[in-house]
């Protein structure tokens, strides 16, 4: 017989073991999801007793987990913005900064005031970003662009699950290719930004396991922002928005290539830029 207790302390010292950082909360997650039971049922059925299908689950969780895999790859699910996205190595793991990046688009009453705005969502990777507008605001619909097929497919299977397919047009294509000019109120996007170096020197759970079409830039980590910025320099409509998720160090380089597309310029088509 393993008790939950025991098999927490079981998890955690594997984990330990392979150094994974922060092992006791991935063996609570293991786990909760092993055995049904949410983070505070945990303490309380401590001495309940794990059937032989969880602790099998358990087992082979456990095994990835300490083998350096995503947690979130292992479970096949994470949460975004309150909801429960799927997710595996088709597509980026959905981020904390990409929840900020949406609850910025969403409190931004200007793109809202037209009845059916046109935002495009450039990188779409889970479908987290254009998922969450259109269920968070009656009025979006976003056409949600992924040069992965992969990434494609699971991003529709996640807005299948959630209920927002029909407000979502899904495109494969390299950017903003084939966007007529002036035709988009809002573009938001979170790119690929990181650098050549700063790929090699990622953590491993991230470097061996995530798409590096969803991470790597070029030398500079600006080589799909570069493109973006031009493009979307010709497909927004005049007072249109760009909001992009960049790196921490990017701001400066970033505010550069938008101010020479004549982003943050009012006397040139009142285009602004967020980030
Ligand atoms: C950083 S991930 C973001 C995924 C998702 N939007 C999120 O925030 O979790 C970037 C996404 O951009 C896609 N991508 C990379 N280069 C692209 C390109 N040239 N055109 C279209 N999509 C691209 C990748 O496949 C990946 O899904």
């Amino acid at each position: 017989m393993t008790t939950v207790n025991e098999s927490l302390s079981a998890t955690d010292r594997a984990l330990i073991e392979a150094h994974r950082e922060e092992a006791r909360v991935l063996a609570e997650w293991l786990v909760c999801a092993a055995s049904g039971l949410n983070r505070s049922e945990l303490l309380i059925h401590g001495d309940c007793e794990l059937g032989f299908a969880a602790l099998a689950r358990l087992g082979e969780w456990t095994k990835r987990v300490a083998s350096g895999e995503p947690l979130q790859y292992v479970l096949g699910s994470t949460s975004f913005f309150g909801r429960e996205f799927l997710c595996d190595r088709r597509a980026l793991i959905p981020r904390p900064e990409t929840e900020e990046l949406c609850d910025r688009v969403l409190s931004d009453s200007a793109i809202w005031r037209d009845a059916a705005p046109s935002v495009m969502d450039v990188g779409t990777g889970t479908g987290c970003i254009a998922i969450t507008l259109v269920l968070e605001h009656p009025n979006a619909r976003v056409i949600a662009v992924d040069c992965s097929v992969e990434a494609l497919n699971l991003a529709r299977e996640n807005a299948r699950r959630l209920g927002a397919e029909s407000r979502i047009e899904w495109r494969r294509a390299d950017l903003l290719a084939g966007v007529p000019p002036n035709s988009l109120c809002a573009i938001v996007s979170n790119p690929p930004y990181v650098s050549e170096s700063e790929l090699a020197a990622l953590a491993p759970e991230v470097r061996d396991y995530e798409p590096h079409l969803a991470l790597a830039a070029g030398a500079d980590g600006l080589s799909v922002i570069r493109r973006l910025a031009q493009q979307a320099g010709v497909a927004l409509a005049p007072g249109g928005k760009l909001w992009v998720e960049i790196g921490n160090e990017q701001g400066p380089a970033v505010c550069d290539l938008l101010r020479a597309q004549g982003f943050f310029r009012r006397d040139r088509a009142s285009r602004f830029g967020g980030a």
